[in-house]
């Protein structure tokens, strides 16, 4: 990518796509100096296909049903993604388990958001688990994503407290207002060649990422 050309992100939804709307919401306001050149499902019926076709984006629908195995469902979407000639690729609310397939094409320009403080919670339910923990803070994190599950390095987490009578829904909901903060920030930061991936981890600047991300409330307003 040529210094201060305008990214091409291709994001990856399986459902209602507010991470997403998000991201259109932040190239059409100059937050993300970049465009969003394809929105790929792997499921049909996901909201957010509606989303990025009203906002005139274009859309591709790779049903994983429709393949034999893991591999070749992410061997189509890796093919995708590269006619697309994406910079950066976003999984916003992408719920399948990627493979090396598509994954070691694209390290170090993979981002995923996660809806808990990571390592905690890895996979399903997160909210749920937390409340169930009697955790007092629960929240979000922005990762590269490697071939460990929810493992990659954090680059940045977001924290909210959970509050007397939260149930899994209005922990979400609380939660996902910050997501759609801190993904976007972390995606200008990829797009302005601030973020990187090593094999030693995330680094900002030059500087080691902490383990847990940058904490959003304390740095990165
Ligand atoms: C978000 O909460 C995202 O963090 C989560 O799915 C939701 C998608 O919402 N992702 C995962 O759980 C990935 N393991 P959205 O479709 O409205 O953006």
């Amino acid at each position: 990518m040529k210094p201060g050309a305008r990214a091409r992100l291709a994001i990856l939804i399986s459902g209602r796509g507010s991470n997403l709307q998000a991201f259109i919401d932040a190239c059409a306001g100059g937050v993300l100096n970049a465009d969003i050149c394809v929105v790929i499902s792997n499921n049909p019926a996901a909201a957010g296909l509606e989303r990025a076709a009203a906002a005139g984006i274009a859309t591709c629908c790779i049903d994983h049903r429709s393949f034999a195995s893991r591999d070749a469902f992410d061997t189509a979407l890796a093919a995708e993604v590269s006619r697309r000639q994406a910079d950066l690729v976003i999984l916003a609310g992408f719920m399948r388990i990627l493979t090396p397939a598509f994954i070691t094409p694209f390290s170090g320009r993979l981002l995923n958001v996660h809806p808990s403080l990571l390592p905690r919670y890895p996979g399903l339910h997160t909210h749920q688990r937390a409340l169930d923990a009697g955790d007092p803070e629960a929240g979000v994190t922005v990762h590269f994503v490697t071939l460990e599950l929810d493992g990659g390095p954090p680059i940045i987490q977001a924290r909210v407290p959970v509050l007397p009578g939260d149930t899994a829904q209005t922990l979400a909901a609380r939660v996902i207002e910050k997501e759609h903060l801190i993904y976007p920030l972390a995606a200008q930061w990829h797009i302005s060649g601030r973020l990187q991936l090593t094999d030693t981890g995330a680094y900002l600047d030059g500087e080691p990422i902490p383990a847990t991300g940058i904490d959003y409330q304390e740095n990165a307003h």
